[in-house]
């Protein structure tokens, strides 16, 4: 992995320059080239302008602030790093120091340019073998950063669309000395069990309260497959639609709801829903409850790797494909693509749940685990594992697909390609 400078999102005070940053991702969502791009592109618009986004993208800037103070914390209070002036700084330096846990290379490295962005460190010279760090100012008195953290928590109440993040954050954050000493793995602290008193706050919860992914990713994709539907030809009697990594269902059950809920769609064509996902305890709990929630459509379930080639024969695949936040987390890109490529038939529709850019919050949450630095092409922007709007553009265009478009706010989004 290449380990260099790169741009955080780390902002430390909301401004309206800020938010208008922010908000100008989904006004670049011009309609290109097909009814498609246009007909998302206008919900895009309208969203844009409903105050739930703007509630949504102020309230991730503020937790961009927290997640910074989290960083702070971790180091300064937790870790008791007392850094002097004009020292140098490495990441191999801190874990020897501090004994963290070696896995957590690459997260510190990324927590290292937080702090840098927060105007403590300075980044010395790129070339060099051994990235490295100067302590340029002080960090703020531990009580200070204390008193931020429950400063920014009191503002964050103001954004109630953003509860289900700032919860998450708060729980993630306050882990993280723990996690990065291997006292406890991030898998242990995104996925509680059940029957633990910390599993409301993560991750399962976030998937399926979050009104940010429900803003930013669900709704684009109803619409996307909604119009999708309505242009297949009348004589067409079955659309097929494979939804990969489906998980929980988080995605399932609104979408299939949304086409249940258009008596013109359902009534025209028969619905076979193929949900997949790697593991098999997501297919095996999905069934119970799939049928019953939606009767009239026609189910098959299978385990798809999608990182492993599927033994189907090109052109003769799905009208539409469905992944939501699946594809940034599998190791190659180009296999994956090359994979999809060939479940979807010309003309059919790829449609993709993805986040265009890091940020604190999923360093500090996502981030903690290893699943999200295995990624091994060159595809993604440097610091983890995602793809930028340019990016999944490019690639999509060299796997065979094309029209392609995104739309989202604050950097989540979707993506839509078309089977060339
Ligand atoms: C973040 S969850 C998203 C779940 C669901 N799409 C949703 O929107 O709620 C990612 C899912 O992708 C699945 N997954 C991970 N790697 C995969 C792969 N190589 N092929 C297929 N599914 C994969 C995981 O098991 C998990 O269920």
């Amino acid at each position: 992995m290449t380990v260099t400078k790169v741009e955080v999102c780390l902002t430390h005070q909301t401004t309206t320059h800020d938010i208008e940053k922010e908000r100008k991702f989904s006004k670049n969502a011009e309609p290109k080239s097909t009814d498609l791009s246009s007909q998302v592109a206008s919900l895009a618009r309208k969203l844009d302008q409903s105050q739930p986004v703007k509630n949504i993208l102020s309230g991730l800037i503020l937790l961009e602030n927290l997640g910074i103070h989290f960083v702070l914390k971790a180091f300064f209070v937790d870790m008791a790093w007392t850094p002097k002036l004009g020292s140098t700084v490495t990441v191999s330096s801190l874990m020897r120091t501090f004994l963290l846990d070696k896995s957590h290379k690459a997260l510190l490295h990324t927590l290292l340019i937080g702090v840098e962005e927060f105007g403590v460190l300075k980044f010395n010279n790129h070339s060099a073998e051994t990235l490295s760090w100067t302590v340029t100012r002080l960090p703020p008195p531990s009580s200070n950063i204390q008193k931020t953290i429950k400063l920014i928590q009191t503002q964050l109440l103001a954004f109630p669309e953003c509860s289900t993040e700032a919860e998450f954050l708060n729980y993630t954050g306050s882990n993280l000395y723990s996690v990065l000493r291997g006292e406890v793995s991030g898998l242990e602290i995104l996925f509680p069990p059940e029957s633990s008193p910390h599993y409301k706050f993560g991750a399962n919860n976030l998937y399926t309260n979050s009104m940010l992914m429900e803003h930013s990713k669900t709704i684009y994709i109803i619409e996307g497959i909604l119009q999708t539907l309505r242009a297949v030809d009348p004589s067409q009697e079955i659309v097929k639609i494979l939804e990969i990594g489906a998980g929980t269902g988080g995605t399932t059950v609104p979408l299939l709801s949304a086409i249940s809920a258009d008596p013109a769609l359902s009534s025209r064509f028969e619905i076979h829903y193929n949900f997949s996902d790697i593991s098999n305890f997501f297919v095996t709990k999905a069934k119970a409850r799939l049928e019953t929630l939606f009767p009239k459509v026609h189910f098959q379930y299978s385990i798809l790797d999608i990182e492993v080639p599927q033994p189907i024969v090109a052109g003769t695949g799905f009208d539409i494909i469905v992944a939501a936040d699946v594809f940034h987390a599998t190791q190659y890109m180009d296999d994956t693509l090359r994979h999809t490529r060939a479940l979807v038939k010309p003309g059919g529709i790829l449609i993709l749940g993805e986040i265009f850019k890091s940020s604190l919050f999923l360093e500090l949450s996502f981030g903690m685990t290893e699943g999200w630095w295995r990624y091994g092409d060159d595809f993604r922007q440097m610091d983890g594992p995602l793809l930028s709007e340019a990016g999944w553009d490019g690639v999509l265009r060299k796997f065979g697909f094309g029209h392609v478009f995104t739309v989202g706010h604050g950097n989540y989004g979707v993506v839509f390609a078309k089977g060339v």
